[in-house]
């Protein structure tokens, strides 16, 4: 039962008050106006369909296969050997064979071209507790990262609230499918260094940002020697390698390390967790494998806060290192997802809409800056309501990723079925249909 509290007198920390948390943003607003009203397909099909939420829901029958044939991964008999062991377990540095089964999946995601050592794997509740407890060890408060925009709205929150780090963008835009360019890098430096800000390091989403297109290997690079010009950290989050509709497509930053002979490795660090490769982001499982042994170490005595249950590492552990599931999963994950993107471009391409060409993720940004009033954030939002309310699709405004170009928007597509894609596309087109009406 809620306290109604009329004048709230006693006094909260100053992370508890701030606005740094990030949830006030459009992005998260649409949640709530799909909560309120959620599209059933018999129960309410004129509800909100859910576009705004990157969750990777194709591959889940395998998932439940693999389980169905592995009883042994998660069920526990009575006195089963190893229960008690697992029960008890909570040693930061996580079951051995969990990170080895971690490791290995993410050597095959990368298609073998890069190898990852086990004992720098550190463990954590998802890649938004990698990427918090990686800021806090590499930048003080009021210190600054720089983050290439369209960027992931949690990064507000994950990067910046209770680390009392800044985020100063790099602002790129549509003329070359927005990738950072030295210009753009430089840019953000010299403004960080205008607001009299410590630059620590740069942060990417690599491949895949909401954009749904890979990071290409000269960006990288040009990364890398800029990081090192400067001396100062680069993270790269990982998260959606996996996803890349191919594995020769996606280039990890582990590939270049490897391809210098680890010069430099020092200041590199990854960021990946479960959530969207294998669709299982309730389980809260992700990583940080930095080549930096001062960084391993504090970051796994961090941990603490923030560790895996060990009966979720005991079931991934299982899986992971069942080569013929991973082969598998791997591969027709990344096919189902190529056949949905391939959908959702088509259909919206049927509407009249263009799309940036992704190869990677779980969303692609269309571009309705031609439906704008005026190319204002303002009007990006006001046409964002119009689709939320009217056509019922809780899609993310470009603003609400800090995209400096209005109009384009962020679309989901592998949370739901291949129906329910069908339906949200035949509201487009229904919709551009009448704003073409009523412009004649
Ligand atoms: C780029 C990026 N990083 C981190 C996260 C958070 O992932 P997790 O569920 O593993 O905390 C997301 C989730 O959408 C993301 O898109």
């Amino acid at each position: 039962m809620a306290i109604e509290i009329e004048k709230p007198s006693v006094g909260l920390s100053k992370v508890a008050v701030s606005e740094t948390h990030g949830e006030d943003s459009p992005y998260f607003a649409g949640w709530k106006a799909y909560d309120e009203n959620p599209y059933e397909e018999s129960n309410n099909p004129s509800g909100v369909i859910q576009m705004g939420l990157a969750e990777n829901q194709v591959s889940f029958d395998l998932l439940e296969e693999y389980l169905e044939q592995h009883p042994e991964a998660s069920t526990w008999g009575k006195g089963a050997p190893g229960f008690r062991e697992n029960a008890l377990f909570q040693d930061y540095h996580g079951l051995k064979s969990f990170r080895q089964a971690m490791a290995s999946f993410m050597e095959q995601i990368r298609g073998g071209r890069a190898k990852f050592d086990p004992d720098r794997v550190v463990l954590t509740a998802g890649a938004t507790a990698a990427n918090e407890l990686l800021t806090f060890i590499l930048a003080d408060p009021g210190d600054a990262l720089l983050v290439p925009t369209p960027y992931y709205p949690g990064f507000d929150r994950d990067l910046r609230w209770r680390t009392g780090v800044k985020i100063v963008p790099i602002h790129c835009d549509s003329s070359n499918n927005f990738q950072v360019t030295p210009e753009a890098l430089e840019a953000a430096y010299k403004d960080a260094e205008d607001m009299n800000l410590k630059v620590r390091g740069v942060l990417i989403t690599n491949p895949s940002n909401p954009l749904g297109a890979t990071t290409q290997r000269s960006v990288l690079e040009f990364l890398l020697d800029f990081a090192t010009q400067k001396n100062i950290h680069l993270v790269s989050d990982e998260i959606y390698s996996g996803s890349a509709f191919s594995s020769s497509e996606f280039v990890s930053i582990a590939e270049i390390l490897e391809a210098r002979q680890y010069k430099e490795a020092e200041r590199v660090h990854i960021v990946y967790s479960l959530s969207k490769d294998l669709g299982l982001p309730g389980f809260r499982v992700g990583t940080i494998y930095s080549y930096n042994d001062k960084v391993v170490t504090t970051a796994r005595r961090m941990s603490s806060f923030t560790l895996i249950s060990s009966q979720t590492q005991h079931l991934l552990a299982c899986m992971l290192s069942n080569k013929e599931f991973t082969e598998n999963y791997i591969k027709t994950n990344r096919e189902r997802l190529r056949k949905r993107y391939e959908m959702i471009i088509q259909g919206l391409r049927n509407a009249g809409i263009e799309c940036l060409k992704g190869n990677a993720g779980l969303f692609c940004w269309m571009n309705l800056s031609p439906l704008l009033e005026t190319p204002t954030r303002e009007s990006e939002l006001t046409l964002w309501k119009s689709i939320l309310h009217e056509v019922r699709l809780n899609i993310s405004p470009g603003s609400s990723c800090h995209c400096s170009e209005p109009g384009w928007f962020r679309v989901c597509f592998a949370n739901m079925s291949e129906h329910t894609l069908e339906v949200a596309l035949k509201r487009i087109h229904n919709f551009m249909d009448q704003r073409k009406t009523g412009r004649n």
